[in-house]
């Protein structure tokens, strides 16, 4: 199915479903999130993601990509995370960057590297996970992602490589 942005409906579901995941349901409900769900046949959430950007725009720190346990590695998890990638450069951001400290190669197939984690809580200082991770000091444990969106940005409608 294909995805749909959040609701208010979606959330107390969403919040459940990422719990799962082990990710973070930190200000969701903010209007400077983007997140969008996927569901199955009979309506369940089978998938997340997601983006929120920098106050200037140029930035996105990627975050809710989640896959239900028995539909991962088919695929699901890059479709979803390409979709948020698509979405932040049309958007007009040149960089995503993400949080993830298990899922590293999952993210250097889709063009990730490693990145410098005081940069990326500089200049999204404002996000919901950045501020939720500098109070409660998880910020020192993170390992932190990037790649550029530039080469998406030609790509109107098209597939995020
Ligand atoms: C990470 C996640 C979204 C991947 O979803 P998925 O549907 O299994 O991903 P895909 O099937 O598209 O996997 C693409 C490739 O990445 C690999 N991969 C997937 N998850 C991985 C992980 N956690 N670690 C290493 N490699 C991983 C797959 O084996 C596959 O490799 P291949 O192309 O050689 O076959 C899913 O495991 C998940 O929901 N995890 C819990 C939430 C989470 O950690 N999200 C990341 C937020 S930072």
């Amino acid at each position: 199915m294909p995805c749909s942005p959040l609701t208010n409906d979606d959330l107390e579901e969403l919040r459940a479903f990422l719990s799962e995941a082990d990710l973070t349901v930190a200000g969701l409900d903010s209007t400077a999130v983007r997140v969008w769900v996927e569901r199955d046949h009979d309506g369940k959430i089978v998938g997340s993601t997601g983006y929120e950007a920098s106050a200037d725009g140029a930035d996105v720190l990627i975050r809710s990509v989640a896959v239900s346990s028995a539909r991962r590695t088919a695929g699901a998890g890059t479709r979803l995370a390409r979709f948020a990638l698509g979405e932040a450069a049309r958007s007009g951001a040149t960089r995503a960057w993400l949080f993830s400290r298990r899922s590293g190669p999952f993210w250097q197939k889709l063009g990730f590297g490693p990145a410098d984690r005081d940069e990326l809580a500089a200049l999204l200082s404002d996000t919901q996970q950045v501020r939720l991770f500098t109070d409660t000091g998880q910020l020192e444990r993170e390992v932190a992602w990037m790649r550029e969106l530039k080469a998406l940005r030609s790509e109107p409608g098209g597939p995020a490589r």
